[in-house]
């Protein structure tokens, strides 16, 4: 049996003085960073959280963790080299930390430029096993864990040009990458897990709205439909939910923020070789707790 812990949208606070806004002056983001940065009082505990959750990961034998994005708020660099420090203690479990960025990791047109995620994240973010994006920014990336589980990365983060936007897109290219992954015998017969940002429905089951959603999130359960064994993982909402068939055209799993204050939501996967157990986890009188009437079985 393998144990997975999903945690997202952590947004690791980090002090505005020490935030390098010269070189954020001639960002017309700026009104939009204002109001990104007017959440940061949710999340003034993230880093202390981060080492109760990798705590909490050990105590519970946790073999993989893998991460849905929005590390940051902007996006800079000194931010990213906060969170890759926080999320240290996480990415020591046996079988490591695997995750994609967030729309707040690649907040400015700048941080797709000069490769920062890729530089700071690197090995986090690469597949394995020479199967599909073993350079850190290639996606989707693939990699297999014992005889079980496929994780596939794919990518739905991007800049958004208007302060008042945050939606995300998964390229074509990935899409049609991702349908031949899918077809691979050696995917075909593991349970999957596909890693990415954005959420391809709400939590009642409703497409997210237009400045907010996944633009082409019926192309991507599209091209997940196929695969019978699959699940989406995903942040952006932060709220911790889960949809199945058939209310939802896949198994979908929000794990919300893990560190929001009086929001924090995880998702811990026992995974078998032909049964994958999910129970729903949360903070609870300071610490992570597993709910157990929250346990799912597929
Ligand atoms: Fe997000």
């Amino acid at each position: 049996m393998l144990r997975v812990l999903h945690f997202s949208d952590v947004h690791v606070d980090f002090p505005l003085r020490a935030m390098p806004w010269r070189q954020m002056l001639n960002k017309r983001l700026l009104g939009g960073a204002n109001l990104a940065l007017r959440r940061r009082q949710h999340f003034i505990e993230a880093r202390t959280k981060l080492a109760q959750l990798a705590d909490f990961a050990a105590a519970q034998e946790v073999d993989l963790v893998l991460g849905t994005g929005d590390y940051t708020t902007l996006g800079t660099e000194p931010e990213l080299r906060a969170a890759r420090e926080a999320i240290a203690p996480l990415t020591r479990r046996p079988l490591g930390l695997f995750t994609v960025p967030g729309n707040h990791d690649v907040y400015m047109p700048d941080a797709v430029a000069d490769r920062r995620v890729e530089r700071v994240f690197g090995p986090l973010l690469t597949g394995q096993n020479g199967l599909a994006g073993t350079e850190p920014g290639v996606w989707p990336a693939v990699r297999l864990f014992g005889d079980s589980l496929a994780v596939i990365a794919v990518n739905s983060a991007r800049p958004n040009p208007q302060p008042w936007r945050s939606s995300g897109r998964i390229p074509e290219a990935q899409i049609r990458e991702l349908g031949r992954l899918l077809g691979e015998p050696e995917l075909q017969r593991r349970n999957l897990f596909l890693i990415t940002h954005y959420a391809p429905r709400r939590s009642d089951g409703s497409p997210d709205r237009y400045s907010h959603g996944l633009e082409n999130a019926d192309e991507l359960l599209a091209a997940c439909a196929p695969a019978p064994r699959l699940a989406i993982l995903h942040g952006h909402i932060h709220d911790r939910f889960r949809l199945s068939p058939p209310s939802a055209p896949a198994h979908l799993f929000c794990a919300g923020s893990t560190t929001c204050e009086g929001r924090e939501g995880f998702w811990l996967f026992d995974v078998e070789a032909e049964r994958v157990r999910a129970t729903a986890g949360g903070y609870r009188d300071g610490d992570y707790r597993l709910e157990e009437a929250t346990a799912f079985e597929f």
